[in-house]
């Protein structure tokens, strides 16, 4: 058995037995191959090193109160990889290939797959890259799919409690026409100066405003925005922002316990309307915003003074848990598990 510190297990790189690999060649796919091995040898020109062929993905993959483990939207995080492989003219890998991906490397190391009751999981993280070696501007010939695994804990460390979120104007993650609504590396390199600008003046996220005219909300650095108002579960819409497959479950589970689901534009300035707001993601769960303070003008919108998060999001939240872990049924079959 592992000794792992399942209780403490931060958001991070955690090193297990084995990954799971394949290569484009020639125009078709080879054999799945599976690694022990933490490191990749490529070719000093592959284009992922210098033209950003590059991208990746999130699944979690939960082991139930009754022993099982299941994987969260898997086919949903397969087909965005299409859509972010198509975006920058990456060998596409097909969606029977990742799910094989996932499934091994799950169950090559399952004695990593965190046990139910610690709110940890195992994060599966698909990488694409262009692996064919160009120095003109042009897409690879040859690419690397491969699949790594390792138990996570909460992205925030403070779990499901609130975390207070910098809004910003003067960086961009993505541009309108450009590639923020698929999972390429690029976006998360021009994030980088912003976020941990944010971090230094003690915000664990900021949120991106659009880029266009800088008067809407785009969305957290690695997570979607939602705001609660009335009877309405409010998340934005806009060409640049990540289709989070959590988000579309929480659209999903808001309905089903009678809310209304606005996916349309939302104004800066209507953030102080807002009952209660979050974050989302496969990484960040629901993770409450306790404020959200403007960097231009000072501006603070509070959501939670008492350190908690609002009913809604608490009920949202028990509710997407539950399914994950088995604990509540999954009426949507969002759940694959792990035979
Ligand atoms: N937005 C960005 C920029 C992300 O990186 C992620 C993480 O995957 C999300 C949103 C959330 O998407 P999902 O719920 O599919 O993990
Ligand atoms: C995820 O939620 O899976 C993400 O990819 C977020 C972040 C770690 C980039």
């Amino acid at each position: 058995m592992t000794n792992i510190d399942w209780k403490n297990l931060p958001f991070g790189y955690f090193k297990t037995d084995y990954n799971v690999r394949c290569y484009y060649r020639n125009g078709k796919w080879g054999e799945v191959e599976v690694s022990s091995s933490e490191y990749i040898t490529m070719h000093m020109a592959a284009t992922c090193l210098h033209y950003g062929q590059e991208a990746f993905g999130g699944v979690k993959a939960f082991r139930g109160s009754d022993g099982k483990i299941r994987v969260f939207r898997w086919m949903e995080n397969a087909k965005r990889m299409q859509r972010s492989a198509e975006g920058i003219m990456m060998a596409v890998p097909p969606v029977e290939l990742f799910g094989e991906m996932i499934f091994k490397a799950i169950k090559l190391n399952e004695k990593y797959v965190p046990p139910y009751g610690y709110g940890a999981s195992l994060y599966l993280r698909p990488l694409l890259i262009g692996t064919g070696a160009e120095v003109g501007v042009k897409p690879a010939d040859e690419y690397l799919f491969m699949v790594f695994v390792g138990p996570v804990g909460p992205y925030f460390k403070e779990g499901f409690k609130p975390v207070n979120f910098q809004i910003i104007s003067d960086y961009d993650r993505a541009a309108p026409f450009g590639t923020g609504h698929i999972k390429v590396g690029g976006n998360y390199a021009a994030s980088l100066k912003a976020l941990i600008r944010g971090k230094n003046e003690g915000f664990p996220s900021v949120i991106f405003r659009n880029s266009a005219d800088r008067r809407y909300i785009d969305e957290a650095g690695p997570a979607n925005f939602f705001g609660i108002k009335g009877n309405s579960y409010i998340t934005p819409d806009s060409p640049s922002i990540l289709p989070s497959i959590t988000n579309l479950s929480l659209r999903q589970l808001a309905k089903d316990i009678g809310l209304n689901v606005e996916l349309r534009s939302v104004a800066v300035d209507e953030l102080d309307s807002f009952e209660e707001a979050g974050a989302c993601g496969t990484a960040a769960v629901i993770t409450p915003i306790g404020k959200i303070v403007d960097r231009d003008t000072g501006k603070v919108v509070e959501y939670s003074k008492d350190g908690k998060a609002g009913p809604i999001s608490t009920k949202l939240y028990n509710k997407l848990k539950g399914i994950q872990e088995g604990t509540e049924e999954d009426i949507h079959n969002w759940n694959t598990v792990v035979e």
